[in-house]
């Protein structure tokens, strides 16, 4: 028993002469350089940017490199292209597709659109998709009149940002992408807005 306490009082002695002599001059001032337990990642081998500071790297002995000749800023790009935001300069909605509605274009939107779209939208643009099966609701539906009369820009920003339930597609869809979308949901659109008048006789026959 008393071999036990005078282990316990040894190893408790050390334990308080080691915290002490570690943590306990914190915060004293010194010259010295303070001693490191852990250095972690304290000094790293690197450059500041936009110094010229002991690096031979590089001919002009700069740490950054300058950006290629005709370098533009993301933001920039945004800030001022229609086709980018789907908004005029003065903010209005672009009115018509900016990219010419051709027969490619309007296939390459189908088939996006089919992958991206369909689940929730239906492929007819119905609004009754794979998930309303599983609860998406109220998906809308793109044969409403206020989507028809909507311009092409505000679908494209609905397809940039998504709108409540639908998520943002800008990650999914580049601009160019997103555009022919618009021109396949147009498509889409159209096809329902077709008169009896408009059918072929031969085919008009044969409806029910
Ligand atoms: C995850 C399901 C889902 C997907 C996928 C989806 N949407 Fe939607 N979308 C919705 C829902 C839900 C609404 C209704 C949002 C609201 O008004 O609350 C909606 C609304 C819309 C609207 C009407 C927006 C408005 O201003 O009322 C348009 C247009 C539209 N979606 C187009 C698309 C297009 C194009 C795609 C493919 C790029 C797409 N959606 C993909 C769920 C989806």
């Amino acid at each position: 028993m008393r071999k036990f306490l005078v282990y316990f009082l040894s190893i408790w002695a050390l334990a308080v002469v080691t915290v002490v002599s570690v943590a306990g001059l914190r915060g004293g001032l010194s010259r010295k350089p303070p001693l490191e337990v852990f250095p972690d990642m304290d000094r790293q081998p690197k450059l500041r940017p936009q110094t010229t500071a002991g690096f031979a790297g590089f001919a002009d002995g700069k740490s950054s490199r300058v950006h290629p000749a005709g370098t533009v800023s993301r933001e920039s790009a945004r800030a001022l292209d229609e086709t980018a935001t789907g908004k005029k300069a003065d903010g209005a909605w672009v009115d018509a597709n900016p990219l010419s509605v051709t027969a490619e274009l309007v296939r390459r939107g189908r088939e996006r659109y089919d992958i991206y779209c369909a689940p929730c939208h239906g492929l007819a643009g119905d609004g009754n998709g794979f998930t309303t099966k599983f609860g998406m609701a109220a998906v809308a539906k793109l044969h409403d009149e206020r989507l028809i009369k909507m311009a092409d820009g505000e679908i494209f920003n609905t397809i940039t940002y998504g709108k409540n339930l639908m998520y943002p597609y800008a990650d999914k869809l580049v601009p160019n992408d997103r555009w022919a979308v618009v021109a396949y949901v147009r498509a889409l659109q159209v096809s329902r807005l077709g008169k009896k008048e408009e059918v072929p006789d031969a085919v008009r026959a044969t409806l029910k």
